[in-house]
């Protein structure tokens, strides 16, 4: 057994940014399920928003965070979002992060759509990557930071109410335990859940399954981001199509070549993510063709020095950024819900903390502002740290967050449940990508959630007489759990709003459905 003060799970921007304020105050035990470096957060491209500009304010960033969220954000949140953001992306650069310059010297700023001014700072198109490095540069140097590779994490541990801390397997296979006082989830998202994705294979969900099953609180697992533009060639990986190549004036043409977003929404290429995404989809249905990014228009050596990664990410796949049509689509990329916590990171269970992509502070609302990811991570990383270094508490759960079960919002999922002995991690991910994604509907959501219902009681049992040691027993069991909690809460919400859209209830009802809808286990009874 390990003990130590402060454990973090996950590498990631939260994760590290935790580690490095925790670090002069104690032991800190950074447990990452693979190699060090990959996560989430290394594949984030267009970058991290920051109110540092000209014209640019707090205010002005909180209200379009606020416009994208969908009437659905926790202002509360975003405030604390807008405000330490620029203190924060001051000391990334302080520390080393290599953003783009201008001719001035300034951090050049890029635009991304609802951004209503220039203010993305980036480091060509591989931001994460070199914000990943930096703060593993100095993590390393930290002698109070430990870390461990390869380890699986698959318990936390609960006594008395409070975490104490985790078990996990080893990279041998051995089960290990690691206590701390204070124990962070920062283990990114949960894209695998659908069969097409713009994330790695390590964002399975583990936190939220791992929170779940603990006890905790989880919220708005409804709201998952369908990028609008991953590369779609057959064969090749959903690799991300940033939207800054957008922002830079890229077009999204039709089969035709007609600029056809236009017809979808005012704001046209630059509209809100998921406008955009079901706007392809319906285009591609419409004309039964592909849809395409069009950059022939802009300047060539200025498109391959501005997206390096993406231009030879084509060239693999044999096209040239700036001359060819780029086919793309749309794929899972965040979740905008997660692990209930407040402003501090405070989950529902004292000593457990959550930041990042894992946790739901409600500050993405019902749809996340482009690049407002990395600066999650990177501010309420922070904020978590200083929480962790006080004694246990839990959060106090908000008015606005309502309790699914016994609230008659439960998800009712009648008629009889398959006999499912087991389900392979791809129909789970189609399923969920064919019920649960961009279009969804109660007919769709209630078959799904019958399967997944009936899968996740076969891997409890086999949980119960078991300790399953084998890394994709796990993954299944995450990526399970997750999609069921997802198509539960799709299922549930009787409206459209940001990235939740019910063909049987296209508007969105502020009347109903203004709330954040939490789940906790017991309300399920497995
Ligand atoms: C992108 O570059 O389009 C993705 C950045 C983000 O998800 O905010």
């Amino acid at each position: 057994m390990i003990t130590t003060d402060f454990l973090i799970v996950g590498g990631g921007i939260a994760g590290l940014r935790a580690a490095i304020a925790l670090a002069p105050s104690g032991r800190v035990l950074v447990l990452t399920k693979a190699a060090a470096t990959e996560s989430n957060t290394g594949y984030a491209q267009g970058g991290i928003a920051a109110a540092i500009g000209p014209g640019d304010s707090p205010a002005l960033h909180a209200a379009d965070t606020i416009r994208a969220g969908d009437g659905l954000c926790d202002e509360t949140a975003v405030s604390v979002l807008v405000e330490d953001g620029p203190r924060d992306v001051r000391e990334l650069v302080d520390w080393g992060v290599g953003f783009d310059r201008d001719r001035d010297g300034r951090p050049a700023l890029a635009l991304e759509a609802v951004h209503s001014v220039r203010r993305v700072l980036h480091a060509g198109d591989a931001t994460g990557r070199e914000i990943g490095r930096a703060l593993w540069a100095r993590t390393v140097g930290l002698h109070s930071v430990e870390t461990i590779n390869h380890a699986l994490v698959t318990e936390i541990i609960v006594e008395g109410g409070v975490a104490r801390g985790v078990r996990y397997f080893d990279s041998e296979g051995v089960e290990q335990e690691a206590r701390a006082s204070a124990t962070l989830l920062a283990t990114g998202g949960a894209g695998q859940v659908f069969r097409e994705t713009t994330n790695p294979g390590v964002a399975t969900g583990d936190g939220v399954a791992l929170a779940y099953h603990a006890g905790a609180r989880v919220a708005d697992l409804e709201f998952v981001q369908f990028h609008p533009t991953a590369l779609n060639v057959p064969g090749a990986p959903r690799f991300l199509m940033s939207e800054a190549i957008r922002g830079e004036g890229a077009r999204l043409v039709n089969s035709a070549g007609e600029a056809f977003m236009p017809r979808y929404h005012a704001d046209g290429d630059l509209a809100p993510r998921d406008v955009v995404a079901r706007g392809i989809a319906r285009e591609a249905e419409r004309t039964g063709g592909p849809v395409f990014l069009r950059l022939t228009h802009l300047d060539p050596s200025r498109i391959r020095e501005r997206f390096p990664t993406i231009a030879d990410m084509c060239r693999q796949v044999g096209l040239d950024l700036a001359t060819d049509p780029i086919p793309v689509g749309p794929a899972a990329h965040y979740l905008m819900g997660g692990i209930d916590t407040d402003e501090w990171g405070r989950t529902s269970i004292a000593g457990l903390y959550a930041a990042g992509e894992a946790a739901c502070t409600g500050v993405h609302g019902a749809n996340r502002l482009a690049s407002n990811s990395l600066l999650e991570g990177l501010v309420f990383g922070a904020r978590a740290a200083i929480a962790m270094l006080q004694p246990p508490s839990a959060a106090v759960k908000k008015p606005d967050r309502v309790e699914a079960g016994g609230s008659g919002l439960e998800a009712h999922v009648p008629g009889p449940q398959p006999s499912v002995s087991s389900l392979d991690i791809t129909v789970v991910r189609d399923l969920m990508w064919q019920s649960a994604g961009l279009f969804r509907t109660r007919e769709g959501l209630t078959a799904a959630a019958r399967t997944l219902d009936a899968a996740y009681a076969a891997l409890g049992d086999l949980l119960r007489q078991t300790r399953p040691t084998g890394a994709d027993w796990w993954r299944r069991f995450n990526l399970l759990t997750v999609a069921r909690l997802i198509a539960r809460a799709a299922l549930r919400r009787e409206e459209s709003r940001g990235g939740h859209f019910r063909e049987d209830f296209p508007a969105r009802d502020d009347l109903h459905w203004k709330v954040h809808l939490v789940d906790r286990r017991d309300f399920y009874g497995q």
